[in-house]
C-alpha cells in the first residue's frame, strides 16, 4: 500500500493485515528510525554524502504484529521519537539518499520474505515488491490529510493543522521529485481516494480486492 502522508494509509494497513491474519511492515518507520540514528549522531542530514557514509551502521529491527508493532535502532525502542517534529523533517532528505534506499529495500525484501503481508510506503508496489498480489495506492485531499496528521495521537502535539499541512505539502514535494524512487502509482495498483471513506469501508474495499485475486 503506498500513498502521501496522511492518506490513512497506517490504519489501513494495519486494518487489512489484523482482518486477514498477515503480518505487518510499516516501511517509513524504518526511514525515520535511520532519520533519528543520524540525527542522534549528529551526521549532518541534508549533506547526501555524509548519510550515505554512515547507512550501513545502525542496526534496525521491526516488529511485523499489526497489533502491536515495534522499531528499534541498535537495540533501542525508538517508537516515540521517529514521531517527532525534527525527525518528519528531515526524513526526506534522508530517505533520498541511494544507499539509504539500498540498504532499507533489502532489509524489507527480507522481512517480506515469501509474503503473507501487508506492507506500506512510498514505493512498495513500484520498487520493493513488484510482484504483490494486491496493490493500493491510498490517496485523499491534501485538506483531510493534514487534518488526520495533526489529529494523529502520535503527531506533535504542537503542530497545527495549517503548519502541518505547509509540511506536509514540503515532504509530499521532496518525496515525489526525488530521483531515487520516488512516490508513483504502480501502473497496475488500485487508486482508493481516501478523502470521502471511513477507515472501515477502507479496509473493507482493501480486504475484498485480496480476496478477490487470492
Ligand atoms: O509514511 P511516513 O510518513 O512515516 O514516511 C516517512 C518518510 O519516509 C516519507 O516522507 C518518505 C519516506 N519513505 C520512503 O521514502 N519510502 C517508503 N517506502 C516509505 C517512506
Amino acid at each position: 500500500m503506498d500513498g502521501p502522508s496522511g492518506s490513512g494509509k497506517s490504519s489501513a494497513s494495519k486494518g487489512v493485515a489484523a482482518a486477514l491474519g498477515l503480518r505487518y511492515l510499516d516501511t517509513g518507520a524504518m526511514y525515520r528510525a535511520m532519520t533519528w540514528w543520524m540525527l542522534h549522531n549528529g551526521v549532518p542530514v541534508e549533506d547526501p554524502g555524509a548519510v550515505a557514509a554512515r547507512a550501513l551502521e545502525p542496526a534496525l529491527e521491526s516488529g511485523t504484529d499489526p497489533a502491536a508493532p515495534t522499531i528499534t535502532v541498535d537495540g533501542e525502542d525508538v517508537s516515540g521519537p521517529i514521531r517527532s517534529r525534527e525527525v518528519t523533517n528531515a526524513v526526506s532528505a534522508v530517505s533520498s539518499v541511494p544507499a539509504v534506499r539500498a540498504r532499507l529495500v533489502a532489509l524489507q525484501r527480507e522481512i517480506i520474505g515469501i509474503g503473507g503481508i501487508v506492507v506500506e510506503g512510498r514505493d512498495i508496489g513500484t520498487v520493493v515488491a513488484p510482484d504483490a498480489q494486491v496493490k493500493v495506492y491510498l490517496t485523499a485531499s491534501e485538506e483531510v490529510r493534514a487534518r488526520r496528521r495533526a489529529q494523529d495521537p502520535a503527531a506533535d502535539p504542537g503542530a497545527s493543522v495549517t503548519l502541518t499541512r505547509a509540511e506536509q505539502a514540503r515532504r509530499d514535494r521532496l518525496d515525489s521529485t526525488r530521483a531515487a524512487s520516488p512516490l508513483a502509482k504502480a501502473a497496475d495498483a488500485h487508486e482508493i481516494d481516501s478523502t470521502g471513506l471511513g477507515l472501515g469501508e477502507v479496509i473493507e474495499a482493501v480486504v475484498r480486492l485480496a480476496k478477490e485475486t487470492g
